[in-house]
């Protein structure tokens, strides 16, 4: 066997693993592609109000407090969760007015509680944001988090 490697056989190594690895990553993009459009998130449908639910939730950066899913700041409860916490995960219109009662009694200023700010979110916004909590507690999470607080 040779000793030196030749620049044939190192440029076949260069393009042979890279084709290797990049079609082992157009393969498992394909996979995450079916299953997050079949699987994870079938069970709710990706409504406009779902979509301007995100929005909200990004605009007001509820995130710099929460969690969801396990993504975002430990301040505050996980809401990847918490439609399924009130009880509220198969009635949008209790969803709603739940979450409405909520966010109105905010903050609540009870002493030795952490607060959370009111942002005067208008109806439309609160039901958004409800139908956007709900859709994500669809969400196939392979049964995380592991217990209800989050
Ligand atoms: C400054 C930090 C902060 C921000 C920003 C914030 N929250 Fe909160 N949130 C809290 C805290 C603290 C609590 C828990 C309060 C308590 O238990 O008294 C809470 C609780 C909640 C709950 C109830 C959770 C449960 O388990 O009962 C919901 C729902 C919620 N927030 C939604 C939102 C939404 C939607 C936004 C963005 C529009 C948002 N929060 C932004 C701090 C924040």
């Amino acid at each position: 066997m040779r000793e030196v490697m030749t620049k044939t056989m190192a440029r076949n190594i260069f393009y042979g693993g890279s084709l290797f690895f990049i079609l082992i990553f157009v393969g498992l993009t394909i996979h995450s592609h079916i299953y997050i459009t079949t699987t994870s998130t079938a069970s709710m449908p990706l409504t406009e109000s779902v979509a301007r639910g995100k929005h909200v939730w990004e605009r007001y950066s509820c995130i710099n407090c929460h969690t969801l899913h396990g993504e975002g700041a430990y301040y505050a409860p996980e809401v990847g969760n918490v439609m399924t916490r009130w009880g509220v995960i198969d009635e949008p219109e209790d969803a709603f007015t739940t979450l409405k009662g909520w966010m109105e009694a905010q903050p609540t200023g009870v002493e030795g509680r952490r607060q959370m700010p009111n942002f005067n979110l208008s109806e439309e916004q609160i039901r958004d944001l409800a139908n956007f909590l709900i859709w994500a507690d669809k969400t196939d999470t392979q049964n995380w988090p592991p217990n209800d607080a989050g």
